[in-house]
């Protein structure tokens, strides 16, 4: 049942950046997103079309999708939380469009309420005019269903709420559907039960994870989730992030560390390890401090001493 191929969604340009405190250049996050794409990245989730007064660090979202030197065989997908955010995705040249949009509701009542202001039905109702208007356009819709394994607010989140919320997706034709664990407190037999309800509702491939490490179970869950034939997870640069609305929460699990594990698995992603690593690197340099990647930072200090 173990795939013998994973795809990995970059998600450091929009999750890993959106917490920063510090403004971060477009510039830089184009930068990124280049030397991504040179590392294998296929899919890369490069910026949200939020509100510029809840999120600041996304307010150059148009800046960022059009300035990306677009490489063939890349799809590019952004956030859009509601009509306002697809229509400003897609008022650019349609060469600048993204390939996906994304929807981001919770299957917590009181993360839905702090993060995107609404309750879960409101959400739902929301999104409906948005995955039919990105159809219409020709866009893929991932669903992103917050909090599944655990709230910041509520603390426990019943397999029944994600089941609801997967299933209220399907029922507006969200494509996809991603399971995350906001907070990173989720462990392997939680990740398992909220993917295997998501997957009676959605065909596997397209069932991804998206953990981030808090508590240093991302990776334990993806194992755990490939065992289910998952094969499609989120994943940043560098361990990059957290969410604004989910205080004390780190970033996704870090590409290099997946990367390095499925590597060692005999499982191909089409990455080019080192060249992650270096912008893993890259990126921390400019933010000002190490990557948070276990993997990156060890074969940073082997290329080191190999070099001295
Ligand atoms: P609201 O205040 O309820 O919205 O916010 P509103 O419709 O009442 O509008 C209020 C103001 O926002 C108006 O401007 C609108 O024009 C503007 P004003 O008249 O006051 O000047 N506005 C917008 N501006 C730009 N783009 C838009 C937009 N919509 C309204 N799309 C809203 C509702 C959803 C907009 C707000 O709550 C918001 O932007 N939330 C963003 C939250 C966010 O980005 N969170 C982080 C991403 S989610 C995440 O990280 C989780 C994920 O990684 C999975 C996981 O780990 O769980 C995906
Ligand atoms: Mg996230």
């Amino acid at each position: 049942m173990t795939p013998t191929h994973v795809t990995l969604v970059e998600v450091g340009p929009r999750d890993g950046l959106q917490n920063e405190a510090q403004p971060v250049a477009a510039a830089d996050k184009i930068e990124l997103i280049h030397r991504l794409q040179a590392a294998g990245c296929r899919e890369i989730e490069v910026t949200s079309f939020v509100s510029p007064k809840w999120v600041p660090q996304m307010a150059d979202n148009a800046a960022v999708l059009g300035g990306i030197q677009r490489q063939a065989g890349v799809r590019y997908s952004v956030l859009v939380p509601n009509m306002k955010g697809l229509e400003a995705a897609l008022s650019a040249p349609r060469s600048h469009w993204p390939h996906e949009v994304v929807v981001f509701g919770a299957a917590s009542e009181a993360f839905s309420q702090k993060n995107i202001n609404c309750s879960i039905e409101d959400s739902i109702e929301r999104f409906r005019p948005v995955v039919a208007s990105a159809h219409e356009a020709g866009l893929k819709v991932r669903g992103a269903v917050s909090c599944a394994l655990g709230c910041p607010y509520q603390g426990e989140v019943p397999l029944d709420e994600v089941e609801r919320v997967v299933r209220l997706m399907r029922g507006i034709g969200v494509d996809h559907v991603g399971i995350a664990d906001t907070i990173g407190t989720g462990t392997p037999r939680r990740a398992q039960a909220a993917l295997e309800r998501a997957l009676k509702h959605y065909p596997l491939p397209e069932v991804s994870g998206h953990f981030h490490d808090t508590y240093g179970q991302a990776l334990a869950n993806i194992h755990a989730s490939l065992a289910l034939g998952v094969h499609v997870y989120d994943t940043s640069i560098a361990g990059l992030g957290g969410c604004p609305y989910a205080r004390g929460a780190t970033g996704n699990v870090a590409t290099e560390d997946v990367v390095y594990m499925l590597q060692g698995m005999g499982i191909d992603t089409g990455h080019d390890l080192a060249a992650l690593v270096d912008a893993g690197a890259h990126i921390s340099r400019v933010l000002g401090r190490p990557p948070a990647s276990r993997a990156g930072k060890a074969l940073l200090m082997r290329h080191a001493q190999e070099a001295a």
